[in-house]
């Protein structure tokens, strides 16, 4: 490897590695240094041939992408995680983005590297790939894992407050946490982008839930720069590899250009309202008077989801203290 692969490119105090993901981490990643990693490898499907199936200006696609053999993808996902899951912090997080193909060996590199698993979501999108004798795949597959032994950070209102509803008074904060995520593909139309670029919207939510301003973010396959574009428009200190040396080239420039934290303009303020009893501890009279009401609206027909929805309100509780107190009262009896 040449010296001039090994120097980064520093700009808004993130790290940019023009080279291999797995020795790029091996020297300049410390142990446990990294909070966050959002990462999209090659599929290993013969990426160069996706423009088969898209139908839009090749002209605009960044050449240079590289793939890995099929027959080399197994032992390739190892090398990769084995030095992810070194360089996470205990507690950190790592989401994995991998098609259906070779998603048994993520799924097992995963698991003997020492990650745990947490949710296993399902990106749906809006661009199935055309067929005639199966039905059309419109989902990817996205792993969330974490490194044990430290505290997660999960920011559960980050998006939506935990009272938050719709008009039909259902709480958006939990559909917004349901494990199957529809989000378009972006269209950049006149932009050059990556094969396969990740949207926005789907690297922000992941980012928002799972790391603060100042935390570091790593992505070992960066393609489009997108994870590193909304990590910086969050204020989030950046890590990253990318093999190819014409992708890297062209993609560094939309870097130069950013302002950080240019992200917040643009998103939602959610409405958390903090519970006038929250973290108080239940007395007995509370507890009755809670067992009763509880009672008495889930013989009105509610379902029990909705019940601890009303009762949230009714006792200036939390969700998970109405649930747990409930619980412990119901298996008292
Ligand atoms: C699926 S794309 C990533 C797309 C990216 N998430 C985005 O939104 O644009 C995978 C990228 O990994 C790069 N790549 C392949 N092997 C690599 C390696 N060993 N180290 C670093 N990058 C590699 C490819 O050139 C490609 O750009």
């Amino acid at each position: 490897m040449s010296s001039k692969k090994n120097s980064p490119r520093i700009l808004h105090d993130s790290f940019f590695y023009n080279e291999d993901c797995i020795t790029g981490a091996l020297n300049h990643l410390d142990d446990n240094s990294v909070d966050l990693i959002v990462t999209d490898p090659p599929y290993g499907i013969n990426g160069n041939n996706h423009h088969l199936h898209y139908n839009r200006n090749e002209k605009l696609v960044v050449d240079g992408y590289i793939e890995i053999p099929g027959s080399e993808y197994e032992k390739f996902s190892y090398e990769w995680i084995r030095e992810a899951a070194r360089v996470l912090r205990p507690g950190g997080s790592i989401y994995v983005v991998s098609g259906y193909t070779n998603l048994s060996y993520v799924l097992r590199a995963l698991q003997d590297e020492g990650l745990k698993e947490i949710n296993h979501i399902i990106w749906k999108f809006n661009f199935g790939v055309y067929t005639r004798k199966k039905y059309v795949s419109s989902h990817y597959h996205i792993l969330f894992c974490e490194k044990p032994g430290g505290v997660r950070t999960f920011n559960v209102e980050s998006r939506f407050g935990l009272k938050e509803a719709n008009e039909n008074g259902r709480s958006i904060n939990y559909f917004d946490r349901e494990d199957v995520w529809t989000i378009p593909r972006q269209y950049k139309p006149g932009k050059i982008k990556n094969q396969n670029e990740l949207p926005d919207e789907l690297l922000k939510k992941m980012l928002q839930y799972s790391s603060n301003e100042g935390d570091l973010v790593c992505d070992f396959f960066m393609g489009g720069f997108s994870t590193a574009r909304v990590a910086i428009g969050l204020n989030r200190k950046f890590v990253g590899f990318e093999l190819s040396s014409s992708i890297f080239q062209e993609k560094i420039k939309e870097i130069e250009t950013l302002e950080p934290g240019y992200l917040f303009s643009k998103l939602r303020t959610p409405i958390v309202k903090k519970s006038i009893n929250q973290g108080k501890s239940w007395d007995p009279e509370e507890c009755q008077k809670l067992l009763s009401r509880y009672n008495e609206l889930l013989k009105s027909g509610k379902t029990k989801k909705d019940v601890v929805v009303i009762l949230q309100d009714e006792f200036q509780r939390g969700y998970w203290s109405i649930e747990k107190a409930l619980k412990k009262i119901i298996d008292l009896q």
